[in-house]
């Protein structure tokens, strides 16, 4: 790959994405790439860069920041988030809802994925609060990432991790050509929603408030003062009081922000702000 190719690629993956691509990742543009070169039927990296750059390449461009990112997740990733969930943050918010006439929780797994952190979320939720109504809006970057999450078939290695008595509850398993696949069952898909989101550019579809927001595992590929922008993009749409959950790998420790430490990778929006 020629510097003016990697130089290219990498600024309009920035202006797309923000993810911040370093030299470190020439290897791996370069190897990812490949894909849409035979996808696209184009010869070479310059003849793909040409292509980007004509009229109607907003198609391909989706294409590229999908070949970019990385989109590896599971069920219960980080299950300390998922622990701290079920014993502090969702008691207190049913509290809260009590006191303060909140009529639903609503929680957000910003950048996504293929779903498995906003259905893990999901189960957590159904699992502790009773009857108190709520819902999860989910949001990637990515098209084809987003159409799987909402289909919510899984292969059954990555379901058969989870305890046999979630997986009665929350799965069904897949016969006939579906064999050796699980889909997420209605009752909890339909309390998910799952919609298309630059996280710099825009906000998810409604307005309210969340209760609590997972962002984790995508900062990482972000510069500092994009992390910074991020997070306090984040904040405004949290309740006073509201929880931040980020990647562990993700600390904000280095960042300018308003939020308190709660435990690692956990924060929350001062009371009174
Ligand atoms: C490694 S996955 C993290 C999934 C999940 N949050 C987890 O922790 O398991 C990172 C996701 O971030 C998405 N992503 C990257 N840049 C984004 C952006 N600017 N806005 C929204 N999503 C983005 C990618 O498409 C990818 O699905």
């Amino acid at each position: 790959m020629r510097d003016s190719e990697f130089d290219f690629i990498r600024s309009l993956v920035y202006e797309r994405s923000r993810i911040n691509l370093g030299p470190d990742k020439r290897q791996l543009v370069s190897a990812r790439l490949g894909k849409r070169l035979r996808a696209t039927n184009v010869a070479s990296l310059g003849d793909y860069c040409a292509l980007l750059q004509s009229p109607g390449a907003e198609e391909e461009l989706s294409h590229l920041i999908d070949a970019i990112s990385t989109n590896h997740t599971f069920f219960f990733r980080e299950i300390a988030h998922f622990d701290f969930m079920r014993t502090v943050a969702i008691p207190e918010m049913l509290e809260r809802s009590r006191i303060e006439r909140w009529s639903r929780l609503r929680l957000w797994s910003a950048a996504s994925s293929s779903g498995e952190e906003a259905y893990s979320m999901a189960i957590t939720l159904a699992g502790h609060c009773g009857n108190f109504p709520w819902q999860i809006e989910a949001t990637d970057i990515s098209h084809r990432i987003l159409a799987k999450a909402a289909a919510a078939i899984y292969p059954a290695e990555t379901v058969d991790r989870l305890a046999p008595d979630l997986v009665r509850t929350y799965f069904q398993r897949g016969y006939g050509p579906q064999e050796g696949k699980y889909r997420v069952k209605p009752a909890l898909r339909e309390r998910v929603s799952f919609h298309h989101l630059n996280l710099l550019e825009g906000q998810p579809p409604s307005t309210e408030p969340f209760q609590i927001i997972f962002c984790r595992n995508v900062m990482i590929y972000f510069d500092r003062p994009t992390q910074e922008e991020l997070v306090e993009r984040l904040a405004r749409r949290l309740v006073p009081g509201g929880y931040l959950f980020v990647g562990h790998s993700e600390s904000l420790t280095h960042l300018r922000h308003g939020l308190q430490v709660v435990r690692p990778a956990i924060y929350r929006k001062p009371a009174n702000s």
